[in-house]
């Protein structure tokens, strides 16, 4: 898994819930490293951009307690729940982008952090952890510094040495009661359901990326079939959940 983030001289990352700059070339290296690719985001970054509404062209997963549905993302209640559904994908192609608490929350996981340092005092009230003072993290690579209307920054990539593993530890409540309660009778209906077994992927677990599918619709009171539609999810050609914007 890996992170991006942008950060002034203090590892202040956001104030008032908004960005401390825009820099268009760090905006581009966002979009160009996050696109198409599955992204982790707390519901406050969610509300931060444009009219609250996830990315295009990206899976999105938002964190939220409070909020059950969000059109065009999957909403995550817990770290447990979080950490399960993320067993579908490739570590290589999460991204969690922020912010304050969904960086700390998730800081351990991941393995590589794009971070740009912008040499100025933005007065954040949301930080990040700070890199160069965490034994585990390591700058590996600095680009040449930039300059944007008067405003120094570099792209630093740092190593995690310590990576906790992506390991979902079956003890989300939520999680275990749903599975619980699936029936044989359950399970053979979901079987003659064809959007059902496209999802049908089997993990090391033994939880498949259909029962996870369900498992949201489950959550948010409706179908299956519904909450894709309400959702506007598509199935990518391996099966998987892939959440879609209007203007994508
Ligand atoms: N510079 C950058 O690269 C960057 C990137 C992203 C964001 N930002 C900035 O960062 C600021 C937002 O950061 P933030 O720390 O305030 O908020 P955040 O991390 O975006 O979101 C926090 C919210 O996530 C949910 N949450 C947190 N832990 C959870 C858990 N374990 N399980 C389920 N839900 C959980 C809660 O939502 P509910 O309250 O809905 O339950 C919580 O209020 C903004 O200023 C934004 O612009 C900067």
């Amino acid at each position: 898994m890996k992170l991006i983030a942008a950060v002034d001289e203090k590892w202040g990352i956001g104030k008032a819930g908004a960005l401390l700059a825009s820099v268009p070339e760090d905006m581009k290296f966002f979009r160009e490293s996050t696109r198409g690719h599955v992204l982790v985001m707390g519901h406050n970054t969610l509300v931060s951009f444009p009219n609250s509404k996830p990315l295009p062209a990206r899976l999105n997963i938002v964190m939220s307690r409070r909020e059950k549905a969000v059109p065009g993302a999957v909403v995550c209640d817990s770290t447990e729940q979080l950490l399960a559904l993320l067993q579908d994908f490739s570590s290589d192609d999460i991204f969690v982008i922020g912010g304050g608490m969904i960086y700390s929350l998730l800081l351990p996981y991941c393995e590589t952090a794009y971070i740009t340092k912008m040499q100025f005092d933005g007065k954040a009230d949301a930080f990040f952890p700070n890199l160069d003072e965490n034994p585990s993290w390591q700058a590996v690579s600095e680009s040449q510094e930039k300059e944007h209307e008067g405003l120094r920054f570099s792209f630093v990539k740092y190593e995690n040495r310590a990576v906790k593993p992506l390991h979902f530890n079956g003890n989300s409540s939520a999680m275990a009661d749903y599975f619980k309660k699936k029936s044989p009778e359950e399970s053979a209906l979901c079987e003659e359901n064809a959007c059902a077994r496209a999802y049908a992927k089997p993990l090391e677990h033994g939880v498949t990326a259909g029962d996870v599918a369900d498992f949201l619709a489950e959550q948010s009171g409706c179908s299956f079939e519904e909450y894709l539609w309400r959702n506007r999810f598509l199935m990518t050609k391996d099966g998987f959940l892939a959440a879609v914007s209007n203007n994508q």
